[in-house]
């Protein structure tokens, strides 16, 4: 068995090890300099490269209190995003419990310390994200994890991101045709959640919502419950009021009711709220 030192020792030697490589390998990993990396985060963007996950780190495109996004090439010359957990602070914890109490699998990480909760919350985003995709929802497409770092396809082009829903609207570029095909499909995204991935999100807005060749896609899914979690359903009632709240009030669509929209989606009718849906279309 490792005690902690054994493995922060092996950590230095690896880091010694790795930087032994000529440094201009150093360079081709990293183009941003950053010092927030501490040293395991350091190794697993290294251990990542080694896995051919990625090849180069390019730039920030988001950096928020508890996550970095990167943007970054992959050795088919391809754009991906890089999602870093770095620090749990205590804001963090108090915001994830609601997500994790009552959920055997989590609630224990609640304790743990800021590297390790950061690792496990990683690796739960990665599996959400892995199960929405396989449900055919649009996310970015995982590609690979380790410890606190998850790898999925770049939404955008060129190293810029796609704007958010919110961000659409703000540059007055949401039209109604737009808008009621983005409400509409999200509907329906939140359908396929809850019944062939069996999870909902919890955090869903209009600002965890890119928008990019006029689709929208779900990124921010770290938090996602299963349905049989206690809150499943408080959480999904959430997330579509902030859907009503947005396309109705703000974008000023007329839209079906929170109440509706919940009985039409818990009872696998979606035409009852106007809304077509694929295995209805062929
Ligand atoms: N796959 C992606 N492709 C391009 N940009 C992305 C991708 N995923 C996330 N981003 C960008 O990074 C930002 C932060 O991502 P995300 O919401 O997952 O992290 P977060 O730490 O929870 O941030 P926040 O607290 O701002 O919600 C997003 O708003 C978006 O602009
Ligand atoms: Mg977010």
């Amino acid at each position: 068995m490792f005690c902690l030192d054994d493995i922060e020792r092996e950590i230095d030697r690896e880091m010694a090890k790795s930087f032994k490589e000529p440094r201009i390998k150093d360079k081709d990993l990293f183009e941003v300099v950053e010092e927030v990396f501490d040293k395991p985060t350091v190794l697993a963007i290294l251990e990542l490269r080694k896995r051919k996950c990625l090849k180069t780190l390019k730039g920030v495109v988001s950096a928020g209190k508890e996550a970095r996004v990167y943007w970054a090439k992959a050795f088919d010359g391809s754009d991906l995003a890089v999602k870093i957990y770095l620090t749990a602070t205590a804001e963090f914890r108090k915001s994830i419990w609601k997500y994790i109490q009552g959920d055997p699998r989590y609630e224990w990480v609640i304790s743990l310390p800021s590297h390790k909760l950061m690792s496990v919350w990683a690796r739960k985003e990665f599996s959400n994200l892995k199960r929405m995709f396989k449900a055919r929802v649009n996310v970015p497409e995982p590609i690979c994890f380790h410890r606190n770092i998850i790898v999925m396809r770049f939404i955008g082009e060129n190293g810029v991101r796609a704007p958010l829903l919110k961000e659409v609207h703000e540059a007055g570029e949401l039209e109604e045709e737009l808008a009621i095909k983005i409400f509409q499909k999200l509907i329906y995204f939140v359908y396929k959640l809850y019944w062939d991935a069996k999870l909902v999100h919890g955090d869903l807005s209009e600002y965890n919502v890119m928008v990019f060749n006029g689709e929208p896609y779900i990124i921010d899914v770290s938090q996602a419950v299963l349905t049989d979690h206690p809150n499943a359903l408080d959480l999904l009632r959430r997330d579509i009021t902030n859907l009503v709240r947005f396309f109705g009030e703000e974008v000023g669509l007329e839209i079906p009711s929170v109440d509706e929209i919940m009985d039409s989606i818990l009872t696998k009718n979606l035409q009852v709220v106007g809304i077509e849906h694929e295995d209805e279309r062929k």
